[in-house]
C-alpha cells in the first residue's frame, strides 16, 4: 500500500483538519508528522465544531487509527485538555491514538522561552503562538530535547530538572521576568501526565511499516503551511518544521518509494497569521470583507488572519517543492458575492517581472494580478461539480492551467458534507 500526504500550500489554516477528516474514511491510519499545538485544525459535522491542535483529524472516526507521529513536539497541558473535550463529546480517544515514542515533549520553560525570545524582536516579531514551539525544536536540533520515551525512564525527573535549570538559566540571560508563574505551569505539568499515560507509547515508524506491509493505508497529516516551511518559507519568519511532503517521511519514518497522492490544501484566497511577507495582503475594505465574511480569526489564538488575493506564485512554488498530485480547494464560498477576483501571476522586484519567490523576506514585492470574473452564486449548497456556476468552473480551470496540477476535491462551506468530488 501507499502512503498519501495531506498539507497546507500557504500559510496555514487552509482547511487542512475540514478535508482530512473527510478523506479519512478512505484510509485506516491517519498520521500527524509535525508542529504541535500552534496548529488549530477545525472540522464540523451535526452541527458541533471541534478545533484539534496536537491529534490527528481523524480521531472522531473510531474505527480508524490515529498516531502522532515523531515530528511532532507534544505539550502534555494542551494534550489533556483536547482528550478531556474528546471525551465530553462521546468519544473514547484511549482506542485509537497512539503516540510516537520518539516525539519530543514542550516543557513549561519551552513557552516562557517562546515568550522571551519574541519579545526581544521587537519590529522583527515572528508573531508565533507562544505555545514554546521554537525552543522545543531548538533543543530537539541541539540534542537536549526530552521525548516520550524518557517518561518511562527511571531518570526523567533528573533530565527534566537539568533541562528546566538550562532553561531558566537562559531566561535570566534575557532578563526575562516569569515570577512565580513557573511552579504552578511545572505542577501543571507534571498533574497532565497521567492523561498521556493512559496512551499507548509505540515505535512509530515500526506500526506505519506494518500497517503498510499489511495492506493498509495511511494518510500522513501536516500541520502550518508551505509557506511556513523552516527551509522554503519566508524564513524568519515561518514555524520551526518542514511542514512540506519531505517532512512526512522524516516525521514519521517513511520508505520514500511509498509516497503515493500528495494532496495540498489550498483556500481560493490568501491568510497569514504572524509576521512576514504577503505580497497580496489587501489592507483596505476587501480585505476586511474576506476576513468578517470567511471569519478569519485563529483557531488558536483567536487572531485577526491578514487576508488577500490568492498568490499563484507561491502556489505554483508550493505545488513544486511538494510534488503535489491533487488541490483540494476550500472557502471559494466566502467571495460568492464578488463582482471580480484578482489572482497574483507574477512578482515586480526591482522593476523586473519574475515568477520566483524571493528569498529575502526584506526584499520588496509588487504584486501583478489577473482580474477574473467572481461567480456571483451562492455556491456552499451544491453537491456536484456539474451544479457548480460556470463562472466558478473558470476561475478553478484557470488554477489548473496555472499549477499544471488537477483540482479534485473543492469545499464550499465547513462542515463535513459541504464537499464535492470530482473523479
Ligand atoms: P487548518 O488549520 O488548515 O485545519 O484550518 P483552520 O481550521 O485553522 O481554518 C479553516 C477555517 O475555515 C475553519 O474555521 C473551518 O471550519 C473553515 N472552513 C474549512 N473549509 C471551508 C469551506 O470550504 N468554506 C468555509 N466557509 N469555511 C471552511
Ligand atoms: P495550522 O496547522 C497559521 C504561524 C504563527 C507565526 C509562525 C510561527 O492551523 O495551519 P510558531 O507558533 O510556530 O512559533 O509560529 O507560524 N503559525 C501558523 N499560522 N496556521 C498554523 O497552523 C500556524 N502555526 C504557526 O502565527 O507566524
Ligand atoms: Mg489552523
Amino acid at each position: 500500500m501507499k502512503i498519501d500526504i495531506l498539507l497546507g500550500l500557504q500559510w496555514g489554516d487552509e482547511g487542512k483538519g475540514k478535508v482530512v477528516d473527510v478523506l479519512t474514511s478512505r484510509y485506516d491510519v491517519i498520521a500527524r508528522f509535525q508542529g504541535g499545538p500552534n496548529a488549530g485544525h477545525s472540522l464540523e459535522f451535526n452541527g458541533i465544531r471541534h478545533v484539534l491542535h496536537i491529534i490527528p483529524s481523524g480521531i472522531f472516526h473510531k474505527e480508524k487509527m490515529n498516531i502522532i507521529g515523531n515530528g511532532v513536539v507534544i505539550d502534555p497541558v494542551i494534550f489533556e485538555e483536547e482528550i478531556l473535550a474528546l471525551e465530553k463529546m462521546g468519544c473514547t480517544p484511549t482506542e485509537n491514538l497512539r503516540i510516537s515514542k520518539r516525539a519530543h515533549l514542550i516543557l513549561p520553560t519551552h513557552r516562557l522561552l517562546d515568550a522571551a525570545y519574541e519579545s526581544k524582536k521587537g519590529d522583527r516579531k515572528i508573531g508565533s503562538t507562544l505555545k514554546g514551539i521554537g525552543p522545543t525544536y531548538t533543543d530537539k536540533t541541539a540534542r537536549t530535547g526530552l521525548r516520550i520515551c524518557d517518561l518511562q525512564s527511571p531518570n526523567f525527573e533528573s533530565k527534566y530538572k537539568q533541562l528546566i535549570e538550562a532553561h531558566k538559566e537562559i531566561l535570566d540571560q534575557y532578563h526575562f521576568e516569569y515570577g512565580d508563574k513557573l511552579p504552578e505551569m511545572d505542577r501543571q505539568w507534571h498533574a497532565s501526565l497521567a492523561k498521556l499515560r493512559q496512551f499507548p507509547f509505540i515505535d512509530g515508524e515500526y506500526d506505519i511499516h506494518d500497517a503498510l506491509q499489511q495492506g493498509h493505508s495511511v494518510l500522513a497529516e501536516g500541520a502550518q503551511g508551505t509557506m511556513l516551511d523552516l527551509e522554503f518559507g519566508s524564513y524568519p519568519f515561518v514555524t520551526s518544521s518542514n511542514t512540506i511532503a519531505a517532512g512526512a517521511f522524516t516525521g514519521l519514518g517513511l520508505d520514500p518509494h511509498l509516497a503515493g497522492r500528495v494532496y495540498g490544501i489550498v483556500k481560493a484566497y490568501c491568510t497569514r497569521v504572524g509576521s512576514g511577507p504577503f505580497p497580496t495582503e489587501l489592507f483596505d475594505e476587501t480585505g476586511q470583507r474576506l476576513r468578517e465574511q470567511g471569519n478569519e480569526y485563529g483557531a488558536t489564538t483567536g487572531r485577526p488572519r491578514r487576508c488577500g488575493w490568492l498568490d499563484l506564485v507561491a502556489l505554483k512554488y508550493a505545488v513544486m517543492v511538494n510534488g503535489v498530485t491533487d488541490i483540494a480547494l476550500t472557502k471559494a464560498d466566502v467571495m460568492s458575492d464578488f463582482d471580480t477576483i484578482n489572482v497574483c501571476t507574477a512578482y515586480r522586484v526591482n522593476g523586473q517581472i519574475t515568477d520566483h519567490v524571493p528569498t529575502d523576506p526584506d526584499v520588496a514585492v509588487e504584486p501583478v494580478y489577473t482580474t477574473l470574473p467572481g461567480w456571483k452564486a451562492d455556491i456552499s449548497q451544491c453537491k456536484s461539480y456539474e451544479e457548480l456556476p460556470e463562472t466558478f468552473k473558470a476561475y478553478i480551470r484557470y488554477i489548473e492551467e496555472q499549477t499544471n496540477t488537477t483540482v479534485s476535491i473543492i469545499s464550499v462551506g465547513p462542515d463535513r458534507n459541504a464537499t464535492i468530488f470530482r473523479n
